[in-house]
């Protein structure tokens, strides 16, 4: 039987989720290939087969899962350094540069996967790169709703010779504003061309007073799980 994307996603989360170990915080990835790693990290605590996890949820999404399926959970306040994260990515380069926030947490994701030893990202072959923007998918950047419109102008100015454009995320059923959990609006970035070098782009971004962080994960992943029709790769640093 041909394998389907949401089972290479279930494939890489369930890879990942053999890292865990009984006592380890835990930080609880956002998405539908971090979902799989959730279901799978509350069914072996339910089969007694890992103890003592706690988990941080990375968005008010994962925290309902979570909490639905009984994983004990808390938050960074309490528990600032995590073992070990298990998150999705929208796109890796071949550095394990990510671009992440597609789904809209990319500000809990980055707070709580900076603040683990560990970061394991969870794949199917299709999020794989040349360069960070290639997919020409959209890059989010979460932003105060104070003149956002303001905001997004600074931000395509910044890119204007990798051809770049931007438009105010929007909820699919009533065309409102998209909110995060964290009350703010996302501006999803489209490049044209390659944006060079990326912690530059970073820099450039969040020196704009408005912006409140990039979906760009730059160097924060240990190792990234890419399940592929053909089997699967494990790339480290
Ligand atoms: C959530 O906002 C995102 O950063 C996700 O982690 C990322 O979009 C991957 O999601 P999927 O696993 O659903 O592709």
């Amino acid at each position: 039987v041909a394998l389907t994307q949401d089972d290479l996603k279930k494939i890489a989360a369930y890879k990942a989720v053999e890292h865990v170990k009984s006592g380890m915080v835990l930080g609880l990835g956002t998405g539908s290939t971090a979902k799989h790693a959730v279901d799978r990290i509350a069914h072996l605590i339910q089969q007694g087969t890992l103890k003592d996890i706690i988990g941080i949820p990375t968005s008010t999404q994962t925290h309902e899962q979570a909490l639905s399926l009984n994983i004990p959970l808390s938050d960074l306040d309490s528990h600032p350094v995590i073992d070990l994260a298990i998150d999705g990515a929208d796109e890796v380069d071949p550095e394990l540069n990510l671009v992440k926030g597609r789904g809209g947490s990319l500000l809990r994701e980055k707070m709580i996967e900076s603040a683990s030893k560990k970061f394991i990202v969870i794949v199917d072959e299709s999020k794989m790169v040349k360069h960070i923007g290639a997919s020409r998918l959209a890059m989010p950047v979460e932003v105060i709703p104070f003149c956002w419109n303001h905001s997004l102008r600074r931000l395509v100015d910044l890119f204007t010779d990798s051809g770049c454009v931007g438009e105010l995320r929007k909820c699919a059923g009533n065309g409102e504003a998209y909110v995060t959990d964290n009350g703010n609006y996302i501006i999803d970035l489209y490049f044209e061309r390659d944006i060079g070098d990326l912690n530059e782009a970073s820099d450039a971004i969040l020196r704009l007073p408005g912006i409140v962080e990039h979906g760009m994960f730059i160097g924060l992943a240990s190792s990234v799980i890419v399940a592929g029709v053909d089997g699967v790769t494990v790339k480290t640093k």
